[in-house]
C-alpha cells in the first residue's frame, strides 16, 4: 500500500542575484519518516529548509506540497500554522520564567495570548505540562528560570515548546550545533523519539555524521545547490561519490 507524501518540493530553485544557490531540488517526504540532510559548507541545506519554512520566497517553475496543499509561496505564519515547524524562529522561551510556566504557556490553545488568560486555565495544564518537562528530561530544572538552563536544556525547552504547537512536519537545522558529543545524542534520541510518539516528520540537517547514521531512516546528499544523492544510510555509506564529495574539495565553498 502506497502512503501520501507528506512533502513533496519540485524544481526547487533559488538565487542571490546571479548566484544559484538551489538549482531545482526535488524531494519527497513520507509521513513520520527521519530524513537526514547532509552536505558540504554551502551546499544549500539551510537555504532549502528555509524555502520550507517559508522564510526564503521560491522562483518561478517551483513548487512545495504539504499535505497535499500547494504551499508554494505561502508566508512563514501560514505554513506554521498548517502544521511545518521550525525550531530556531520559535523564540518564545520567557527567559524569566520557569520551565514549568514556559510550558504551561505553549500548552493554551491560543499560544501568544498569555496575558488574557485566567489563573485557572493556566493551573488547569499545570499538570499536563509538568508531563511534559519529565518527558523532556527537565524535571530537576522544572522551576529554573528559563535563562539559567544550560545550552542543552535550553533546547530541550525549546523543543519541548515547539511539540507542544503539534506540528506534523518539524524541520531541523543542526539541532545539536554547539553541543558535546554525549549531550547531543541524548538530544537526538529524545527529538525521535517524541517525533515517533506524536507521528512528526522530521527532516534535520546535520554535520555529524555519527549521528546521522544513527538516527536517520534515509538521508539526502545536497551539493552544489543540487540533490547529489539519496537513500538509506547503508547505500549513502556505501557511496564512494559521497565520501568523495566530503574528503574532496568538490562542494567546498570557492
Ligand atoms: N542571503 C544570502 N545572500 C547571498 N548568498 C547567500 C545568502 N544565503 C546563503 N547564501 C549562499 O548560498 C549558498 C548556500 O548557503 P546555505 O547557507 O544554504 O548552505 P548550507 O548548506 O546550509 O551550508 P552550512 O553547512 O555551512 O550551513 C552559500 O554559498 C551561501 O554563501
Ligand atoms: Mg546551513
Amino acid at each position: 500500500m502506497s502512503r501520501e507524501p507528506i512533502l513533496v518540493a519540485r524544481n526547487v530553485t533559488k538565487q542571490y542575484g546571479g548566484f544559484v544557490a538551489l538549482g531545482g531540488v526535488d524531494l519527497t517526504l513520507q509521513p513520520g519518516e527521519r530524513r537526514a540532510l547532509i552536505g558540504p559548507n554551502g551546499a544549500g541545506k539551510s537555504t532549502f529548509i528555509a524555502v520550507l519554512g517559508g522564510q526564503q520566497a521560491v522562483g518561478p517553475g517551483s513548487t512545495v506540497h504539504f499535505a497535499g496543499r500547494d504551499i508554494s509561496g505561502a508566508l512563514p505564519q501560514e505554513i506554521a500554522r498548517l502544521g511545518i515547524a521550525r525550531t530556531f524562529q520559535i523564540n518564545r522561551v520567557f527567559r524569566r520564567l520557569s520551565v514549568l510556566d514556559n510550558v504551561r504557556t505553549a500548552l493554551l490553545p491560543s499560544n501568544g495570548r498569555v496575558f488574557s488568560v485566567s489563573e485557572r486555565h493556566l493551573t488547569a495544564l499545570t499538570s499536563p505540562a509538568m508531563t511534559m518537562v519529565t518527558g523532556l528530561g527537565l524535571g530537576r530544572v522544572a522551576h529554573d528560570a528559563a535563562e539559567t538552563l544550560s545550552l542543552g536544556d535550553r533546547k530541550r525547552l525549546e523543543f519541548g515548546m515547539v511539540l507542544a504547537t503539534r506540528p506534523k512536519v518539524l524541520l531541523l537545522d543542526e539541532p545539536t550545533a554547539g553541543m558535546g558529543l554525549n549531550e547531543r545524542r541524548s538530544l537526538m534520541e529524545l527529538m525521535v523519539e517524541h517525533a515517533a510518539r506524536d507521528q512528526i516528520t522530521l527532516l534535520f540537517v546535520e554535520h555529524d555524521i555519527d549521528i546521522v547514521f544513527r538516527f536517520a531512516d534515509r538521508i539526502t546528499v545536497m551539493s552544489r545547490g543540487k540533490i547529489f544523492a539519496e537513500g538509506t544510510p547503508a547505500e549513502i555509506g556505501a557511496n564512494s561519490a559521497v565520501q568523495d564529495i566530503y574528503l574532496g574539495t568538490e562542494g567546498a565553498p570557492s
